[in-house]
């Protein structure tokens, strides 16, 4: 699917920062023609066929590997995910070598995970391939924010002038970080909603309005995005209890009555049911995109793929 207007020229993607309007817009229109075709019985294209995609995640993860593992698949690309149980890095292996060692192998796009914020761009570095960080650390998570994008575009249309809030664990969330990117360049209003102790110390300066008080901070939102609770990046006293965060920041219908009538619910996942969010708001019929995210994440992926593997250097020799 070559036929668009704008020529996406970025050889990796690392964050949304860095990616312009135009660059995000040409994206998720790729992504809405991967929708359909995912949507057929047959799920092919072809484009990155003779192609080889390398999943190396450093970090747990079920929804984000697949999906690029489905995105890769669907393209006709040969898709191997590296399991980092079973790696040379539990051997003691550099993370530099690592990158070295697989680039040796000649990838054509390498899709890392990584639990330091800055690891996924020094492996770029070392790299000759296209890069897309599956995100690291609290840093960034460029392809949720995308197919978040793509989720509420197709719901609501035009980005520009919705007012989103994001709730909950923002001080680990790379969601979160590239979600307020993302959504400022498109103009939306964003509203981030978290206790002061799980508000990041340089939130202020993000671009988006803070609120410690959930039912204040989700007046008037189109959109109710709800983070994860990342317990297992907390090592300090952060919450009294899950109990009491689900008191104050958990999404309730209560709560929800506070953003604007029919205001749609999203989550990343996974889900803390019953912490972050009550169960029958994340299922809700109409309102609950969470499933939607999920198929949006596949195309989207598709579509950040196709734009990439166009965009890496031809590591063959000229005739
Ligand atoms: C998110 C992540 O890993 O950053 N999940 C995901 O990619 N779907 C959010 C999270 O783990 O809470």
């Amino acid at each position: 699917m070559a036929d668009l207007a704008y020529a996406f020229s970025k050889r990796h993607l690392l964050g949304i920062e860095g990616l312009n309007r135009l660059d995000i817009e040409d994206l998720l229109n790729l992504g809405d023609r991967y929708v359909e075709l995912n949507r057929r019985r047959v799920k092919r294209a072809d484009i990155l066929a003779g192609r080889t995609l390398l999943n190396l995640f450093f970090d747990n993860s079920t929804r984000t590997q697949s999906s690029f593992e489905i995105a890769g698949r669907r393209l006709g690309a040969d898709v191997v995910t590296m399991q980092v149980a079973t790696s040379s890095v539990k051997k003691g292996e550099t993370l530099v070598d690592t990158a070295i060692t697989l680039n040796a192998m000649k990838p054509d796009l390498l899709v890392i995970r990584h639990a330091s914020s800055g690891a996924v761009k020094l492996l770029s570095r070392k790299v000759d391939c296209g890069v897309i960080n599956a995100g690291d650390g609290s840093h960034e998570h460029p392809t949720q924010a995308l197919l978040d994008a793509l989720t509420i575009r197709r719901r609501l249309g035009d980005i520009g002038g919705l007012r989103v809030a994001i709730c909950g664990d923002v001080l680990h969330s790379r969601v979160a970080r590239s979600n307020v990117a993302l959504l400022n360049i498109l103009g939306a209003e964003v509203r981030l909603i978290a206790p002061r102790t799980l508000t990041p110390p340089g939130a202020a300066g993000w671009g988006a309005s803070l609120f410690t008080d959930m039912r204040k901070g989700l007046e008037g939102c189109d959109v109710v995005m709800m983070l994860r609770l990342q317990q297992e990046r907390m090592d300090g006293a952060y919450l009294p209890s899950a109990r009491e965060f689900f008191h104050f920041y958990g999404l309730d219908d209560e709560k929800l009555a506070c953003a604007k009538p029919g205001a749609l619910i999203m989550h990343p996942g996974p889900m803390n049911r019953g912490v972050e969010i009550e169960s029958g708001v994340a299922d809700h019929k109409d309102r609950s995109l969470i499933t939607e995210q999920v198929e949006m994440g596949v195309a989207i992926r598709m579509a950040v793929l196709e734009r990439l593997a166009a965009a890496a250097p031809v590591t063959e020799p000229a005739p």
